[in-house]
């Protein structure tokens, strides 16, 4: 955006509106307790997420999934924790009631447990996360007892977990069949019993899901796994009809923003070349 003269800036959000009361890992368990569901979003930069704060989405995800839907990957795997902590800065400074939660890329905590302190700090001290969150089960626990040690909540990520993809074998529905079940619900109580505040459950069958939710005293948030969790989550691109390509079933589409700003971008192409913009009202005199 060019830059308007200081008469025409508008005032900062923090002058017109006071903070109001803010999400937390202890409201949102005291959301599950109460039965109340809950939303996240992803959000990757100020604008959208201010409007995703404004109107009450409780958790903003700063994910890693940025890799596929701004960066126009086709995984995960190559995103950096610098990039994941220059999203969350922006998405931290538009957040006034919104838990922000910094997510942790692949490479940042696997190497080993004071490896993945030191990521998960800087997402706080440099990015302004509240809170961050990883992926993995049993595998992951010492992980995560080590940063809820070091006063930082972390949010769990069991089922299909995006950076397994190779050990998957592909974006795989997981926890189908009687051993793959007890692994997944193997994995959640691991994450809840290393003091995750909350878990993500991504593709996996609604029943399993259902079930998780049942047995933990954490608050669930699902992705392709059903009605029956805590609280949802969905990619911004996917439900504002942003994304190139694939969508997944459980994408729900609330609005079709692509062809939208197609529609801008040519309509303004075309006033460009007939002369019509800019005209005397967006011109000074
Ligand atoms: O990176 C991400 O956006 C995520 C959500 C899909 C849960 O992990």
């Amino acid at each position: 955006m060019s830059t308007p003269p200081r008469s025409e800036t508008r005032k900062s959000a923090s002058a017109e509106s006071p903070r109001e009361h803010r999400t937390t890992v202890r409201s949102l368990g005291a959301r599950k307790r109460r039965g109340e569901r809950f939303t996240m979003l992803t959000a990757y930069d100020y604008p959208f997420a201010r409007i995703f704060d404004e109107v009450g989405i409780d958790v903003l995800l700063v994910g890693d999934s940025l890799g596929n839907v701004v960066q126009g990957l086709d995984n995960t795997l190559p995103v950096t924790l610098d990039e994941v902590v220059y999203h969350t800065r922006m998405v931290a400074r538009a957040a006034r009631r919104a838990l922000v939660v910094g997510d942790m890329p692949f490479g940042s905590y696997q190497v080993c447990a004071e490896d993945a302190l030191r990521s998960a700090v800087r997402l706080v001290k440099d990015g302004g996360a509240h809170a961050v969150k990883l992926e993995g089960g049993l595998g992951a626990a010492a992980t995560i007892r080590r940063i809820v040690g070091a006063e930082i909540p972390v949010m769990g990520h069991v089922g299909l977990t995006p950076q397994a993809i190779h050990r998957m074998g592909g974006y795989r529905v997981q926890g189908r069949g009687e051993a793959e079940r007890s692994r997944v619900l193997g994995d959640a109580h691991a994450v809840e019993d290393a003091g995750a505040f909350a878990v993500v459950l991504e593709g996996m069958p609604a029943d399993l899901a259902g079930e998780i939710t049942e047995r933990l005293g954490i608050p669930t948030i699902g992705i392709g796994a059903g009605v029956r969790c805590d609280g949802q989550v969905l990619v911004m691109h996917d439900m504002l009809g942003l994304s190139d390509g694939f969508a997944p079933s459980f994408v729900k589409q609330y609005a079709s923003l692509g062809p939208l700003v197609a529609q801008a971008a040519r309509s303004f192409a075309d006033d460009v070349a007939n002369g019509k913009f800019p005209g005397p009202e967006h011109s000074y005199r």
